[in-house]
């Protein structure tokens, strides 16, 4: 097998490795398609918590290559389709003890913590795959991932048809969050300095976008807009998906009175609000991490929104091309949604090359 190493900063070196042997509960996945996020490029950076070297990726996708013979009376077979959970919890801590495993104190991670899936043969746990549904590609498959992150914002925040929700930051998670918003019947509007990416929104279901400027956000204007688009309440949820100070601290203005903002997005910058804030407008400040297991229900999702989601890959790579891949996600002028990793030696890959070439996206 080959596996690609992250030995320094901005440095990935291919090496060869014994193929990994299936062990009881676990098999061996050959891999299709990886996509890469924000993370990835803090990693590849050497700008995050974990060590280098590592073997990055963790939205990943592939097929069974093999099983051990003592799950051979189990549900998965060698071929099957799987797009791999890569959080790892200890089931015992306070967090996990109360079920919410995505906050386990003892989190690992493929690929940002532990070695992930950049890696033509992987062995994961069978607790870790989920099922790839039959009309969805494997190009595709990864982006149950960040989804999930996506919607479990979307969860802790309690969004509920009908409601008027503010989405602060188009990236992909908020506009997968979008996604997830629009699937549950919300009214959404989404905020960004991007007009692209407010662009993008708009094509992926958003009811209306609001452009965030140099001045104050937002304008009179916009103010207006939200006041009476909410009878004067405000959004009854903000979604912050930047990371920004300034967005979560407009999104605690904005938001109606009893209503919640979630942080999914994440920094190390400090946030001021007044104490008179959350409890005056008895507000429910939330943050939001990893996902409760969603990349089940996000397969399904993404499978009834898989035309709304797929034109978020802008970029897809060979797995030996990792040096373009990581420097497209690093070149803000590449204007990168997503960025796919496709494997050699899947059907699938050529089907995506094929895709690629068709559409003139290859440059
Ligand atoms: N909680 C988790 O488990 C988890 C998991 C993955 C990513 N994240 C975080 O989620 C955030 C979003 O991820 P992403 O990949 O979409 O990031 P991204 O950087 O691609 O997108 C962020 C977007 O926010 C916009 N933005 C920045 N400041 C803004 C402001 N003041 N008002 C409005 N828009 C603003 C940017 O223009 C950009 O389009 C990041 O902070 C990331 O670290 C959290
Ligand atoms: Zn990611
Ligand atoms: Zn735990």
């Amino acid at each position: 097998m080959i596996e690609a190493v992250t030995t320094s900063r901005r440095t990935i070196e291919y090496r060869e490795a014994p193929d990994p042997q299936p062990n009881p509960g676990t098999a061996v996945i050959r891999m299709a398609t990886v996509t890469l996020c924000g993370t990835d490029l803090h990693i590849w950076d050497d700008d995050y918590a974990s060590e280098l070297p590592i073997i990055q990726g963790h939205e990943a996708a592939g097929t069974i290559e093999a099983l051990h013979p003592d799950d051979a009376s189990g549900p998965w077979r060698v071929g099957d389709r799987v797009a791999i959970s890569p959080m790892f919890y200890c089931g015992s801590c306070y967090a996990c003890s109360i079920g919410r495993v995505n906050a386990c104190r003892h989190m690992t991670v493929y690929g940002c913590y532990q070695d992930g899936s950049l890696v033509s043969l992987q062995d994961v746990p069978l607790e870790k795959l989920y099922r790839v549904p039959e009309g969805l590609s494997l190009d595709l498959a990864p982006m149950s991932e960040p989804l999930s992150i996506a919607m479990q914002a979307v969860r802790r925040g309690r969004a509920q048809s009908g409601e008027m929700v503010l989405v602060s930051g188009a990236g992909p998670i908020g506009l997968l969050a979008t996604v997830c918003l629009k699937d549950l019947g919300c009214d959404v509007t989404v905020a960004d300095m991007n007009p692209a990416r407010l662009e993008m929104a708009l094509s992926m279901g958003a009811d209306r976008v609001l452009q965030v400027g140099t001045e104050q956000f937002p304008t009179p204007a916009q103010q207006a807009e939200l006041d009476e688009l909410t009878s004067g309440d405000g959004p009854a949820l903000v979604i912050d998906a930047t990371g920004a100070p300034a967005s979560v601290a407009t999104g605690v203005r904005l938001v109606a009175t009893a209503g919640r903002v979630v942080c999914v997005g994440i920094s190390d910058a400090e946030l001021r609000l007044t104490l008179r804030s959350l409890p005056v407008k008895e507000i429910d400040l939330l943050g939001s991490r990893n996902s409760q297991n969603l990349i089940g229900e996000c397969l399904e999702l993404l499978d009834r929104q898989q035309r709304v989601i797929a034109p978020m890959i802008t970029h897809r790579f060979g797995f030996d091309e990792l040096d373009a891949a990581f420097a497209a996600l690093a070149d803000p002028a590449q204007k990168v949604g997503k960025i796919a990793i496709d494997f050699p030696a899947s059907d699938q890959t050529q089907a995506a090359a094929a895709a690629q070439t068709n559409s003139g996206l290859l440059s």
